[in-house]
């Protein structure tokens, strides 16, 4: 038998991640037919656990998609029979070798795939690969890693980290995740621009006015408190998150589709960024708020948060690419948890058209008549436009209408998680969405002095209550700009 077979260790298997995202990724990703016919599961973690207390616990998790419905108890029941559990400490190497044995048992001669996908906290990072790669490693066939933020704290600590990794793993063992790179709408975002003929043209300072960029979550750090507390919404989102969208949106043409030439494109666009400064960035926190008899908490009423805590659990920033498309276009970035809505978009502002003819049709408020794409990644992923257009009927009066591709009124298939694409890229070697590690220097760099500037200061947070739309400096910061924000309009 000279098929390969694919391992695929989960460690860290009891964890919150590995339960709402991991297991059921790696069922949807069966039920598609999409894994190796020789593939096993491995959940690797302290506690004590059999394989049927483990199958149990997965079980808990799956789901099926509408379109996964058909056979669906069965398929589950088919993929948990290949689902396994091995208990051992994160440092030791011992407890990776029996864990080796087992791997091999399952593999049974065949050419051996190994990955490992590590849901730990980043204390025990290190240890943990230099254990799986020690004594746990493929003997024939690959072996690759998969890695989740925090990738450090700043440019240094990120540097000691991926030098610590770089003592166990190569460059390209190394499967940095940025979940956001796996979502429908982002991986679109090359193939609006470069397979279309009407944005590319449009895609620099000539006609663009700014690009925002917007995360907002309804709900607050819940539970979460303890690792948040630590990093802020600044490293929690906007260095990796909404600063990878920006590259993939600003990069320009990579001179093929393979993860090299994209992710050159990318580190280029990044280090053509000004470093963010302090005067840029505005943050906030939220506090309690009591509405319809409901008290919601406020950040620092979470256990886990010290009662003085400043951290930002909202931000806003104005960046800056300093090369020949983009100078001088604002990129703002917002961030927050505890809003009033969950929602992740792009919005493009168009510059005012040039001697409008039909400037007194539209109203005194320009900014309201330009043009503007919004791309939502979610929820309810769309692309629209936002164009004038004649009301109907005698007179002459213009009105804002969207040119509108709402994703579940024109595709019935039901879009997969983002950790679906990106472990079957990882088993297939497809380095396309991961982060490289120069990429990763780069956007530190741009956020370490003002991350360090906030904390040297202790700076105060703007205080915003739970469920608002946040502190009202973001909108200070964008008219120092001239720009308004695109999510608070009317229409939306
Ligand atoms: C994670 C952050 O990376 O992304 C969380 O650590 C955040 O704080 C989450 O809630 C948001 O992801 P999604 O896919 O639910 O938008």
């Amino acid at each position: 038998e000279n098929e390969s077979s694919v391992s695929i260790t989960v460690v860290g298997a009891s964890g919150d991640l590995a339960k709402k995202k991991i297991f059921p990724a790696l069922f949807a990703l069966y039920y598609e037919g999409c894994l190796p016919k020789h593939f096993t599961v491995f959940g690797y973690a302290r506690s004590k656990m059999t394989d049927a207390e483990l199958r149990d616990m997965v079980s808990k998790t799956l789901t099926c998609r509408i379109d996964q419905r058909e056979n669906c108890g069965e398929k589950m029941d088919q993929f948990l029979k290949r689902c396994f559990y091995h208990s051992g400490q994160y440092d030791s190497q011992e407890h990776f070798a029996a864990l080796d044995k087992k791997l091999k048992e399952h593999e049974g001669g065949r050419v051996s795939n190994r990955l490992f996908y590590l849901s730990i906290p980043p204390n025990i990072f290190i240890d943990a690969v230099k254990c799986a790669s020690s004594s746990a490693s493929a003997a024939s066939g690959w072996t690759r890693v998969i890695v989740e933020k925090p990738f450090g704290r700043d440019s240094e600590s990120s540097a000691a980290l991926t030098k610590a990794l770089k003592q166990y793993l190569t460059e390209d063992q190394i499967f940095r995740i940025d979940h956001y790179l796996g979502k429908e709408l982002v991986e679109n975002l090359s193939v609006l621009r470069f397979s279309n003929l009407i944005f590319e043209p449009l895609w620099s300072r000539q006609y663009i006015r700014n690009v925002q960029l917007i995360f907002s979550e309804d709900f607050g750090t819940e539970g979460r408190g303890g690792y948040f507390d630590n990093y802020g919404i600044i490293r929690d989102i906007m260095q990796n998150h909404l600063l990878q969208i920006l590259a993939l949106f600003a990069m320009e043409t990579p001179v093929s589709l393979d993860a090299e030439d994209i992710r050159n494109e990318k580190v280029k666009v990044l280090r053509s960024m000004r470093t963010l400064r302090l005067e840029d960035v505005v943050i906030g926190q939220y506090k309690s708020h009591t509405r319809g008899g409901v008290t919601h908490p406020g950040y620092t009423d979470d256990k886990t948060v010290p009662k003085d805590s400043v951290t930002p659990t909202f931000a806003a920033a104005a960046l800056f690419i300093d090369n020949a498309r983009w100078d001088g276009v604002p990129f703002l970035m917002k961030a927050g948890k505890a809003l009033h809505n969950r929602r992740a978009e792009i919005r493009v502002q168009f510059r005012h058209v040039p001697g409008n003819l039909y400037n007194r049709n539209i109203g005194t408020d320009l900014d309201q008549a330009t043009n503007e794409l919004v791309i939502r990644v979610q929820p309810d992923e769309a692309i629209y436009l936002k164009i004038n257009n004649k009301v109907p009927g005698l007179g002459m009066r213009l009105d804002r209408s969207n040119l509108n591709l709402l994703y579940s009124t024109r595709y019935s298939k039901e879009i997969p998680d983002a950790y679906e694409r990106l472990l079957l890229d990882a088993i297939e070697g497809e380095r396309r969405l991961f982060i490289r590690s120069d990429e990763l220097d780069a956007a530190w760099s741009l956020f370490t002095p003002v991350l360090k500037e906030l904390e040297e200061k202790r700076t105060i947070p703007e205080y915003y209550p739970y469920g608002s739309r946040g502190p009202v400096g973001a909108h200070y910061l964008a008219a120092r700009y001239k720009v308004r924000w695109g999510d608070l309009g009317i229409e939306q």
